[in-house]
């Protein structure tokens, strides 16, 4: 079987731009200050008055600020995993979407709504899968493979997206490709190599990966991980699996954000070790307030960790910049008409087959638990 290190493209993390700087740098330095409390206030009213005003919905991911998090979901707004706010996105009724999360959480809204106007609270806010896929590269690598079904992640550009048979999330990507499987495909896989290695081992599909990863879930460790697991014997591992192998072996549950936020409130445990991005702990806290939450540890302490856990692209979202996109109709979300159409057809295959598949894809967002396998 195919495997990484026939992959033609290697990648590693923080790349820097012509003047030396890190993109991870680059994203920090842009993270909004937090606003004092009155500010904070006057601002988040008016954002509510502008979203009724501009018949707008503001839709947030798990990882971004609980602030923001509260009010996409006190407006009426939602807040999810990657594959419910691409279908929200393409659902809802209002003319205006804002999108608080990442890069191509924002492209995939307006692909799959054009007639909508999507907005970011910074259109810089990227991923480090989706730098480490630049779309010419990704054409040479899928030109060497004719043969295969290609399936991409969501983290990734339009321009990928467009070179695409399927897109996935994390919720859907172990259906989707067990379906392939079955039907005897051989799958070219972008841009997680640790998801794409994962989905390999439980599926036995046969998968060639790109080589990217996410900067965030990467530095999660498994030595350091097993200690804390001695140390909490009763707590249950929840890991996503854009982390490496050696961590998603310690896991009870591996799964999508979604899937993960489902564990601790229907978990029977008291304690949860979480591994993925910290922002996931405000609504976990919120939605089962008598659990015990412990950070999962990242490289180091966090003076050596890049990210110390916490997305720098995700943390770029700000109160300001939503209000920012409100008043001043800043951070509009635009593509090439020619790759919205291509792109579409791998997203609309994917929101089709987990509508008509809710029995196969309620397994996955339950995770999959160790020894026992999809739940
Ligand atoms: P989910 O699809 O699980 O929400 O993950 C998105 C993401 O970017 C994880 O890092
Ligand atoms: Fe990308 Fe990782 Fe940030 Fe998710 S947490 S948006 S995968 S860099």
């Amino acid at each position: 079987m195919d495997s990484t290190a026939s992959a033609p493209i290697s990648f590693d993390y923080p790349q820097q731009n012509a003047a030396g700087a890190t993109f991870t740098a680059q994203a920090w330095a842009k993270t909004p200050p937090p606003l004092v409390a009155i500010e904070k206030a006057q601002v988040i009213a008016r954002i509510k008055e502008l979203l009724i005003a501009k018949d707008a919905a503001l839709v947030a991911h798990y990882y971004v600020d609980g602030d923001i998090q509260d009010l996409a979901v006190e407006t009426g707004g939602f807040v999810s995993d990657s594959l419910e706010m691409a279908r929200f996105g393409k659902n809802h009724s209002a003319k205006n979407l804002i999108v608080a999360g990442v890069r191509f959480m924002g492209e995939s809204a307006k692909i799959v709504s054009p007639e909508k106007r999507v907005f970011m609270p910074d259109l810089d806010a990227t991923c480090s899968l989706d730098l480490g896929c630049d779309a010419t590269d990704f054409a040479a690598f899928r030109a060497l493979h004719p043969d295969r079904v290609v399936v991409v992640y969501a983290n990734t550009s339009a321009a990928v997206k467009a070179q695409a048979d399927w897109m996935v999330t994390s919720s859907c990507a172990l259906a989707i490709v067990q379906q392939l499987k079955l039907k005897g495909k051989k799958i070219l896989w972008a841009p997680d190599r640790h998801l794409g290695r994962y989905i390999q081992e439980q599926t036995g599909a046969d998968m060639l990966l790109w080589n990217g990863a996410c900067i965030v879930h990467d530095e999660f460790k498994a030595v350091e991980l097993e200690m804390l697991i001695a140390a909490h014997p009763g707590a249950m591992v929840l890991v996503h699996p854009e982390s490496p192998k050696g961590v998603v072996d310690l896991a009870d549950v591996v799964g999508s954000t979604s899937a993960m936020i489902k564990a601790v409130v229907e978990g029977s445990a008291t304690e949860y070790i979480v591994a993925t991005d910290k922002g996931i702990l405000h609504r976990m806290r919120q939605l089962a307030p008598h659990k015990i939450l412990i950070e999962a540890p990242t490289a180091g302490n966090s003076a050596t960790c890049k990210s110390c856990a916490h997305c720098p692209w995700m943390a770029m979202n700000g109160l300001q910049g939503i209000l920012n996109c409100l008043e001043n109709t800043s951070g509009e979300i635009f593509i090439e008409e020619a790759i919205r159409n291509k792109a579409l057809g791998c997203i609309d295959r994917m929101l089709d087959f987990t509508k008509n598949h809710p029995d196969l894809i309620a397994q996955a967002q339950h995770g999959f638990v160790k020894n026992i396998g999809a739940a």
